[in-house]
């Protein structure tokens, strides 16, 4: 009797030490898994995209386990603050408000925001035109408050989305004269949706994507630092963008292509 009672004490530390390692070894990722082609749900059901591919290979580099945790995206500093996620990935761009609420990694992504009409509209010429009109936004993005700070627009004409997808739809229907978005995502939107252009030559400040981690946490910041570089040294990190990035761009002819990659270099 008191042998099965050991026995099962010590089953029950065993299991109890495996518990507290597996713990160790994973680390939690906050997204919003509806911007592609950064974090989106995938064909089988699983949340990938760029930032993904790119944080399961940062966590091998750091030796743990990724697991992610797909909430708004206006909800995700809180989220980290609270310890519920052990950093933010989802297409981040740092800016000085954000830098009070946490800590960014070093820039992985250069971006800006994009204007998106109907393919035959031809209401907005400059970024002064938008002041009046109807914009859809996402959730607590730079888009939602450019529209409202940079551009003027009166709070009452835009509309603010938890899921971007959600804006097309206001576009289409005819209840937005246009959507204020990351410009990797307005492509994507144009690749997925039919009648719809980007507005040229708008003049747009160059947006900074970070990975986040709570306010105190160097030490995972530096760990998360070092993994992207590896990434970046190693060549992966040109991998991943090129199949995100260039990938689509191919079939799409050689012009946009140069554009493009005049853009980023
Ligand atoms: N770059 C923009 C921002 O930081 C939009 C990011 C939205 N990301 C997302 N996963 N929904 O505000």
């Amino acid at each position: 009797m008191k042998k099965a009672f050991a026995m099962l004490l010590s089953l029950a530390l065993l299991l109890g030490a495996a518990g507290a390692m597996a713990e160790s070894t994973t680390i939690t990722m906050g997204t919003n898994a509806g911007f592609a082609p950064f974090e989106y749900i995938g064909d089988d059901g699983e949340i990938t995209g760029f930032d993904v591919e790119l944080a399961y290979l940062m966590a091998q580099e750091m030796g743990m386990e990724l697991v992610i945790e797909d909430m708004y995206f206006d909800g995700l500093l809180a989220a980290l603050d609270q310890g519920t996620v052990d950093f933010v990935m989802a297409a981040m761009t740092i800016n000085d408000e954000r830098k009070e609420a946490a800590l960014f990694s070093t820039p992985y992504f250069n971006a800006s925001q994009a204007v998106v009409v109907l393919e035959d509209y031809e209401g907005i010429q400059t970024v002064e035109d938008i002041a009046d009109k109807k914009v859809a936004t996402q959730d607590g993005t730079t888009g939602y408050f450019m529209a409202l700070d940079t551009f003027g627009c009166d709070a009452s004409n835009v509309a603010a989305f938890k899921a971007s997808t959600d804006c097309v739809l206001e576009l289409t229907s005819g209840r937005a004269d246009c959507i204020i978005i990351d410009d990797s995502v307005a492509q994507n939107f144009l690749q997925n949706f039919d009648g719809l252009k980007i507005v040229e030559g708008l003049e747009m400040p160059l947006e900074e994507y970070g990975i986040a981690v709570k306010l105190g946490n160097e030490e995972l910041l530096e760990k998360i630092n070092a993994a992207l570089q590896t990434l970046v040294d190693n060549g992966t990190y040109d991998e991943i963008y090129a199949k995100y990035f260039l990938a689509a761009e191919e079939t799409e002819g050689a012009e946009e292509t140069a554009e493009t990659e005049e853009a980023a270099g």
